[in-house]
């Protein structure tokens, strides 16, 4: 089941229909849907018919003609892979003339291809050389001495310019296949075919290298390749894999899955798995090929300890760096009570991994002080979601949006963020899909390739809910409300006061245009094509789905809890949520945000999202876990941060979380760090915040471990161990170590018995099981004895899971960090597709070709204000702090916006950010900080040297750096460098 080396290619897509046609192919009887190639109809009859041209992940092409078929009572020859079955067709894929006409075809392509296949990085994996086998060539009538690309001058040079895979043209066959693949399934639209008969060759653009072209490295080309046309540099280097294991990327929320393909303990290929529901086949630059990290020369493998943290690391035993953390722990609690130590638990981690650190939590610390990163990005889908629908769950499966008739994307950048999800997405908008745009920044989708969002809102940085505000007073005042959906299936008294409340004139386009900086009329027209599907307004009594996908620059606002409940009030008043093509959509940003949210990473939740104070569930926990679970919850992040300050919460467990880096106001987490007397890291990386710690125990990556992810859709899909650790154990295997010597005993054998144990005391999950997940590739919670068994693809069926689902009044509220003469700008961050989040693994990949350092975004009126070029270095000052960047003038962000990303440590990205957050939540604003930029007179920068001038570091920069040299040079004195 593990092992898909060799997928079976049914040659052309999988056809859904009603109908069914039975046809006999070779004297088989079959019965395919209709719309089903013949070619594919031959597979599910058992027989293979040659093809080069096709391949189950793009539509039929029909150029090769080796895969021509006779069709009793038919003249000539049709290609079996244009041509439909049809009902009572007789089929033969096997004659003399058939052999006869394919050997002529491979003679042709043969004259023109080098015959190296004993050297060729596709000997063994190479359709060419199968069909020359399948077709019975022997000899090639027109000899090889004839014109052709594979020698003298007009070989054309390899392009190896992609640091991932590499181009050889004297082996392309011209079966389009790759231009397909960029155009179909990524939907970048990169590659052409040039020149015309002999002439033509695959081509990234007129004279242009594949690093230099539109190409965004997600090897969709490369996987297509029937030949070693394009190539992983990977295979080139290490040969072809023997076995293979299905596995989850460990980067973002989408979940693909990836077939680890191996020789022995080594990793030679990620590939995207076919049949993973997530991806279907597609990937993205970051998992698809930058998984180098796992095995990169920074990693961490024996543990460490220290006293203070300007002494040198030592480096000691797993047992003794346990015990030290344990009795430091211990101690702390004896000193200053049982609150005073908490755990952060991390989204990168696995299922099991992250239950297994807030049990320790609540059962060996003994109080509710755990939170996660979640708190830092969807906290407030939780909240927002939880308090209109009654649970934090993405409605729909991804698929889903191939029904959507209008897709309304807000405060996220699918194509950087989520790639895989992004050109899915595009796929659908380039059938036709409407688009509208919510964000102060012009993000790819707004124009790409065949691609033209409609309305671009591009509002004030801050300004969410005046938007959300004014999109419901139309779709109230103009009755483009779902009356009938209403009142079947919301709470009538919730609605009631929602209608009234945006229907006032203070919420309408007019009054809100001012404040959110959109024209009136946008606004107007952006509501009535969600509501209804076209422009005007004007119901067609055509039922239009309309879906929604959101990410942090919802959720990262004073207003992120509010705006998730605006979101959630519009889709419900429209009837857009319960079926498919609809819903509301956090597009969570790591890997396993959703699932760390569900295993009780809160200080109030235990797993399945149930409070704290709830004496049955607390009873439940109690008798399974032996202990007495304190009712009260415990402590957020920003709360640990405060007590330390004052002295309350002394130790910390922070497993595969960079607090340092990723949570705002730098100087204000570290402080707190500094504060603290036992912090214990456990990360693969020496990351930035274990600069602040007592006890470094090595993590280890997805490769090195089982388990299981949760990503946005709610697929539990599982992860599964290739090779090793290579500091001895997996996550879970040391917070069970920890537990144990903290005298709260854990005995688990394997991952698996910690789902069980999930399944047993959660309802959402009692139906999930790792015999399940091997079985159906993967399931979607709730899975329970009420839903089918895989699952649930779409929530709120037929009803919410609160009952009615409940309206709640958002009232705009203007943000505190407000543009001053000090501040007059409004800086916004987000990502970039080849980087992630921290960079902590990315950095560490050839991604840095793509994007090695953060780069500040401001409008040209604004860089000349203040007398910025292209690439100058700018000093950016907020009321928390001050950073370096270098400067990009572009006009995808408006005048007043600035915007960056936050990859790199150095460019403390998250100095400048503010203690602003959610109401609700605490969620950090980081989409909100008002700042000055100014140029910072400079030397001549000449060169791409991305480290800042010493001269022109912020005080935040110069002191990185002196830290970093010290911690360099305490590595090196334990042996360890980094
Ligand atoms: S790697 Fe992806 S984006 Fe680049 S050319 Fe191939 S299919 Fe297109
Ligand atoms: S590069 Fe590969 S996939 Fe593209 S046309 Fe040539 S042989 Fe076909
Ligand atoms: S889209 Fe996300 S999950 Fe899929 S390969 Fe890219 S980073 Fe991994
Ligand atoms: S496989 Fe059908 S024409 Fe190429």
């Amino acid at each position: 089941m593990l092992d898909h080396l060799k997928q079976t290619d049914h040659g052309t897509p999988l056809r859904v229909s009603d109908k069914e046609v039975t046809l006999e192919i070779d004297g088989v009887s079959v019965s395919v849907p209709e719309g089903t190639s013949l070619m594919r109809a031959a597979v599910d009859a058992g027989v293979r018919v040659p093809k080069l041209c096709a391949t189950d992940s793009l539509e039929p092409f029909g150029s090769c003609r080796l895969c021509l078929v006779e069709v009793e009572g038919r003249k000539g020859y049709p290609a079996s892979c244009t041509t439909p079955a049809e009902a009572g067709m007789k089929v033969r894929t096997q004659s003399p003339k058939l052999q006869a006409l394919r050997k002529g075809v491979m003679e042709l392509y043969i004259s023109d291809h080098p015959l190296d296949c004993l050297t060729c990085s596709a000997n063994g994996n190479c359709e060419l050389q199968d069909m020359a086998g399948v077709t019975g060539l022997r000899e090639v009538r027109y000899g090889l001495d004839g014109a052709n690309h594979f020698r003298g001058d007009s070989k054309p040079a390899i392009d190896n310019s992609n640091p991932y895979f590499s181009y050889d043209a004297s082996k392309c066959i011209v079966c389009n296949r790759c231009v397909r693949a960029c155009e179909e399934t990524q939907g970048t639209f990169a590659l052409t075919i040039s020149g015309r008969g002999f002439e033509s060759r695959v081509s990234p653009g007129q004279g242009q290298s594949f690093m230099d072209s539109e190409c965004v490295s997600c090897g969709a080309c490369v996987e297509a390749c029937p030949t070693a046309t394009l190539q992983e540099k990977s295979i080139i280097q290490l040969g072809q894999p023997e076995h293979s294991t299905i596995t989850t990327c460990a980067y973002c929320g989408v979940g693909c899955s990836f077939k680890a393909e191996m020789k022995g303990t080594e990793v030679v290929r990620m590939v995207p798995w076919k049949d993973g529901k997530a991806n279907e086949g597609h990937a993205c630059v970051k998992g698809r090929f930058a998984w180098g990290y796992a095995t990169h020369k920074d990693r961490i493998t024996t543990p460490m300890i220290r006293k203070g943290i300007n002494d040198p690391w030592q480096e000691v035993s797993w047992d003794e760096a346990i015990g030290y953390a344990a009795s430091e722990f211990r101690r702390i609690q004896a000193e200053h009570g049982r609150d005073s130590i908490g755990g952060i638990t991390s989204s990168r981690c696995t299922n099991e991994e992250t239950y297994l650190v807030q049990k320790l939590i609540r059962a060996a610390f003994g109080n509710n002080n755990v939170d996660t990163c979640a708190r830092v990005c969807h906290s407030p889908t939780g909240y927002g979601l939880g308090q209109t629908y009654g649970t934090s769950a993405g409605t729909q499966t991804f698929k889903s949006v191939e029904k959507a008739d209008v897709i309304l994307v807000i405060g996220a950048n699918p194509t950087d963020a989520h790639p895989v999800f992004g050109s899915r997405m595009k796929k659908r908008l380039r059938e036709g899909a409407q688009l509208i745009v919510v964000d102060p920044r012009r993000i790819d989708l707004v124009k790409s390739p065949h691609i033209q969002a409609r309305h671009h809102l591009q509002l004030k940085p801050g300004t969410n809910v005046a938007v959300i505000s004014a999109l419901a007073h139309v779709v109230v005042t103009e009755g483009l409300l779902d009356e009938a959906y209403i009142a079947e299936r919301c709470d009538d008294k919730s609605f009631r006061e929602w209608r009234d409340f945006v229907s006032r004139p203070e919420n309408s386009p007019e009054a809100m245009a001012p404040v959110c900086g959109v024209p009136a009329a946008e606004l107007r027209a952006a509501a009535r094509l969600y509501a209804t599907g076209n422009s005007e307004g004007v119901k067609t009594g055509h039922r239009v789905n309309a879906a929604i996908y959101y990410g942090l620059g919802v959720t990262e606002h004073a207003q992120g809890s509010t705006m998730v409940m605006g979101i959630a009030n519009l889709a419900m008043a429209t009837g857009n949520v319960g079926r498919e093509g609809v819903g509301v959509n956090p597009l969570r940003g790591q890997n396993n945000v959703q699932g760390s949210c569900d295993m009780g990473s809160f200080p109030h939740e235990l797993p399945g999202y149930r409070h704290i104070s709830d004496s049955t569930t607390r009873t439940l926990f109690e008798s399974a876990w032996g202990v007495t679970l304190n009712p009260e919850p415990g402590l957020r992040i920003p709360n640990m941060f405060d007590a330390a300050q004052q002295g309350t919460f002394l130790g910390l467990y922070c497993e595969g979380e960079d607090i340092v880096q990723s949570d705002p106001n730098t100087q204000h987490v570290t402080d707190s760090l500094k504060a603290m007397q036992c912090v214990v890291v456990q990360d693969i990386f020496l990351n930035e915040t274990a600069k602040y710690a007592h006890v470094f125990l090595p993590g280890s990556s997805f490769l090195e471990k089982d388990g299981t992810f949760t990503n946005a859709e709610r697929r539990i899909s599982r992860v599964r161990r290739v090779m090793k650790p290579l500091a001895g154990y997996a996550d879970w295997e040391v917070t069970q170590k920890l537990a144990n010597a903290l005298g709260y005993p854990m005995n688990y054998q394997h991952p698996e018995e910690i789902m069980q144990e999930i399944a047993a005391l959660t309802p959402s999950f009692a139906g999930v099981s790792y015999e399940k997940i091997d079985r159906l590739g993967s399931v979607q919670w709730p899975c329970n004895e009420h839903t089918d068994e895989a699952g649930t693809a779409i929530m709120h069926v037929d009803k919410f899971v609160r009952g009615k689902g409940r309206f709640i009044i958002t009232q705009y509220v203007p943000t505190d960090e407000k543009v001053t003469r000090k501040f007059p700008l409004l800086l916004t961050t987000g990502r970039i597709l080849s980087q992630y989040n921290v960079g902590a693994q990315t950095r560490r990949t050839e991604n840095n070709q793509w994007h090695s350092e953060d780069r500040l975004e401001i409008h040209p009126h604004d860089a000349e204000e203040r007398g910025i070029r292209e690439d100058d270095w700018v000093g950016i000052q907020s009321r928390a702090g001050e950073t370096v960047l270098r400067a990009t003038v572009t006009e995808r962000v408006a005048p007043g916006v600035v915007y960056t990303t936050f990859h790199f440590p150095e460019s403390g990205a998250n100095v400048i950010t503010t203690d602003s957050s959610d109401w609700a939540t605490n969620c950090p604003e980081y989409k909100v900080t008002a700042v000055n930029v100014t140029r910072v007179a400079q030397p001549a920068l000449a060169g791409a040297d991305t480290t800042a001038p010493l001269a022109h570091q912020s005080p935040w920069q110069r002191d990185y750096s002196q830290f970093n040299q010290a911690q360099l040079e305490h590595l090196q004195a334990a042996g360890q460098s980094a």
